[in-house]
């Protein structure tokens, strides 16, 4: 018997829900602001509304009887979706709007990490006014990273020593955050660490965690990881599931670092269902945590998915429902390299509206996956929004030959005035990381 599932959102990570949903015994309905394809085409029905609607999403919802909802980006879980749609009696992939505090609160976070003690944190203090925010920043002696306490769409976040010269830089944008209401709950300011940054995504149910192969993001907009950042260019994994930086103790940390969040979102009343996302940097003193985000990543659910060998409907049944430990989660030994094909401008002054042409069977003979993300559809033409357009993902027995198989396929996609990250995946930029990741450990 095929289930009922909704899903929740239109950009790229969504797409790959449901290609995950539908290689299962899934009757898919999905909700999202644009067009996408790839969603529409794997959809029974698909209603066009915006994510946060709570009202429309749950109307819709039981209109279709759906027995299951699969929740994409965050801002549906601060809007109170999952709450509603479980007092409605369906099961949900995504945390409670209490749950989600751990993405869409910096202090909650931080906070909460320090009151459990949870490994991996790190200095900090979070503030709602800008006066104690000056006087604590004249108090300390370290860099520091400048966090909007609230949502920015992963924008708001700048680095002592790199978006912000110096210390009279840093003050000005602490007060440009207070006087423009950016993130619109105060600020969050941060040590600022020196290492890698790495993804760790897991499944979880309220108690337990269940890991995926890790993941590596290029959020900065151009090669070399220079530029503003973004949402995130591109990402690759490696076939042994951790990174070549990452070694296994390593990730064991990481791991360890998550499981001990969860616990402690438990015994705050607030137990945490749907996938975690941990950011951490590898530092010359281990794995420290960045942030954590209450949902996939985009791009990196497009590493980890195509990947699972196991029945992605049990797992989501099984987070719904507390039981995904007794659930095979099961990833191909298998590497990815994840790009995205942006609109020009991408990341400062995105261009929009810009079409482009996809050419889906060539993608596939070339053996890689296709995604679509931000896209509408329109009279059969593909028009980009001012954010990621596609993104191409090639699969192959290590990271050299996924990303050989990534680029042979993005000869498929064109458009006048599109921009790719080439340098994602390539064999100088990882090891320019390991050999930064070496001297870090000396
Ligand atoms: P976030 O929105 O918290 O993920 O921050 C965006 C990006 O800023 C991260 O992916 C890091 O590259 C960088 N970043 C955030 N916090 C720190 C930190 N404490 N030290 C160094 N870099 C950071
Ligand atoms: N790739 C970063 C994010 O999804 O937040």
């Amino acid at each position: 018997m095929s289930m009922k599932i909704l899903a929740v959102g239109g950009g790229g990570r969504e797409h790959a829900i449901v290609k995950a949903l539908a290689r299962g015994e899934a009757e898919i309905f999905s909700v999202m602001k644009n067009k996408n394809p790839g969603i529409a085409r794997a959809s029974k029905d698909f209603l066009l509304a915006k994510e946060t609607d709570v009202d429309k999403v749950v109307q819709y919802a039981l209109a279709k009887k759906v027995e299951l909802a699969v929740i994409g980006p965050e801002s549906p879980l601060e809007a109170g979706l999952v709450d509603r749609l479980t007092q409605k009696g369906i099961g949900c992939v995504g945390p409670t709007r209490s749950a989600a505090r751990i993405e869409t609160s910096k202090s909650f976070a931080r906070g909460l990490l320090s009151k459990y003690r949870v490994p991996g944190n790190i200095r900090f203090a979070s503030f709602t006014d800008l006066d104690a925010a000056e006087r604590h920043l004249r108090s300390i002696d370290y860099e520091v990273a400048v966090k909007p306490t609230g949502l920015t769409g992963g924008k708001g976040v700048k680095l002592q020593g790199e978006h912000l010269a110096d210390g009279a830089e840093v003050l000005a944008y602490v007060r440009e955050i207070f006087e423009k209401g950016i993130g619109g709950a105060g600020v969050v300011l941060e040590e600022r660490l020196e290492g890698e940054e790495f993804t760790l995504q897991a499944f979880c149910d309220g108690k337990n965690v269940v890991p995926m192969p890790l993941v590596q993001d290029h959020k900065r907009a151009f090669d070399g990881d220079k530029g503003p950042n973004t949402g995130g260019m591109g990402s690759y994994s490696s076939e042994d599931h951790l990174l070549p930086f990452v070694n296994s103790s390593e990730m064991e940390e990481a791991v360890d670092s998550m499981k001990r969040t969860v616990a402690a979102l438990a015994s705050e009343g607030a137990p945490y269902r749907g996938i975690l996302y941990g950011q951490f940097m590898l530092t010359r003193d281990g794995p420290r945590i960045i942030e954590f985000n209450a949902r996939f990543g985009d791009p990196e659910a497009m590493n980890v998915l195509p990947l699972l060998e196991s029945d992605f409907v049990g797992i989501c049944s099984g987070i719904a429902s507390g039981d995904v430990s007794r659930r095979s989660c099961e990833f191909r030994r298998a590497a990815t390299v994840c790009k995205y094909v942006v609109p020009e401008g991408y990341g400062t002054e995105p261009m929009a509206n810009v079409p482009i042409k996809v050419d889906e069977e060539g993608v596939q003979r070339a053996g890689a996956e296709l995604y679509y993300a931000a896209v509408n559809e329109v009279g059969g033409e593909i028009l980009t929004s001012t954010s990621r357009a596609v993104a191409v993902v090639g699969i192959d027995v290590n990271i050299d030959a996924a990303e050989r198989q990534c680029e042979r396929a993005l000869r498929f996609i064109s458009g006048e005035h599109i921009y790719v990250r080439h340098d994602i995946g390539k064999h100088e930029i990882i090891q320019r990381k390991v050999e930064r990741v070496r001297a870090l450990r000396k």
